[in-house]
């Protein structure tokens, strides 16, 4: 079976071609159109997709060694996502699955994220907890099978990735600034500065608390000091990494106790995080965990991870119809 998937849920553009459980190619082009504002600009994101979505198809084809005649299914992420951005790969998919007359398979962004573990080896065993962690999304999902996954955790404000972003726009680096506070904290001291852990009942999470707490933080340091960010990034950048990364840990950690369970990953962008990585694979260590991290290539948006949870839905028979629609919030 090859499944040409389509990933369009924000800032990347991406397709790959599987078969038969294998990625062929992963093409992922990224929209360097958004940095200078900080931010996604969604209507930029769409348009950028719509410009980008051929060539990017037509390059995975050709990686794999596929013609669009082999092809014997499609699938696309419907969700959750920027509605526009969404739009433009479900749309590209469900005319490209017409013309072929072949069936498409709709995928679910996190899902595809957590199921990325299974395109290389070595792979979890089931049931297993996975930490889901993205621009949008921080999360705690137990794992059941390829296509039984609950949620037993959730943030209840912002996501993990969009403090990362946040706090690094506040220290005047540009969007996406996760990726540089990583690097600056590579020479920092992660306990220089001191921040609230804000606790949550029971596996959730917050943290807009944090954020705020930074602003502040800044603000009377700069009043003190007008270079001190300049002269402190490293030591700000580790320790803001640092706190962020104990309280993902710190209810990883109680989930992991209370549910018995000791196969643990992490998925999506910000488990590229060098910090979550390292400190993940000393608490697994420590507490005899198996921990399974993600290639770097497959912890951002990607669209091997669409491909790899289309292939188990195929498995199952769960094709959908041509009258589906792109879901901005998409239910598990
Ligand atoms: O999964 P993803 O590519 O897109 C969404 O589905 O949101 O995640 C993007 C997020 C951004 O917030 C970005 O800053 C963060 O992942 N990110 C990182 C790192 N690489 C990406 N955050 C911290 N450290 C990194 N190395
Ligand atoms: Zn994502």
């Amino acid at each position: 079976m090859i499944i040409l998937a389509i990933e369009s849920s924000c800032d990347e553009t991406s397709a790959a071609v599987l078969q038969d459980g294998k990625i062929l190619s992963n093409v992922i082009a990224t929209q360097a159109i958004h940095q200078k504002y900080g931010g996604v600009v969604p209507e930029l994101a769409s348009r950028a997709h719509q410009q980008q979505i051929i060539p990017v198809v037509e390059k995975s084809l050709t990686d794999a060694q596929v013609t669009k005649s082999e092809l014997n299914a499609i699938a696309f992420t419907r969700g959750p996502g920027l509605l526009g951005a969404l739009l433009v790969g479900t749309s590209f998919a469900k005319a490209m699955a017409l013309g072929l007359s072949i069936p498409l398979i709709d995928v679910h962004h996190m899902q595809a994220h957590i199921l990325a573990h299974f395109i290389d080896d070595p792979q979890p065993k089931f049931p297993f907890l996975c930490l889901t962690v993205s621009g949008g999304h921080t999360q705690i999902v137990k794992v059941t099978d390829h296509l039984s996954m609950e949620i037993i955790g959730q943030t209840q404000d912002d996501a993990v990735g969009e403090a990362f972003d946040k706090t690094a726009k506040l220290l005047n680096l540009p969007y996406p600034g996760g990726p540089l506070i990583d690097k600056y904290a590579q020479t920092g001291d992660p306990l220089r500065f001191a921040f609230p852990l804000v606790e949550m009942p029971g596996y959730d999470y917050s943290f807009s608390g944090i954020k705020t707490a930074f602003m502040y933080f800044l603000k009377k340091e700069t009043t003190k000091e007008e270079a001190f960010i300049h002269e402190n990034m490293a030591d700000i950048c580790a320790s803001i990494q640092h706190t962020l990364v104990q309280i993902l840990l710190r209810k990883l950690k109680k989930a992991a106790k209370e549910t018995g369970i000791r196969e643990i990953a992490i998925a999506g962008g910000v488990s590229a995080n060098s910090g979550l990585r390292k400190s993940l694979q000393e608490e697994g260590k420590k507490l005899d965990w198996n921990v399974y991290i993600p290639k770097f290539e497959y912890c951002t948006d990607n669209a091997a991870m669409i491909a790899m949870a289309a292939y188990y839905k195929a498995l199952k028979g769960h094709f959908c119809g041509q009258d589906v629609s792109a879901l901005p919030r998409m239910s598990w």
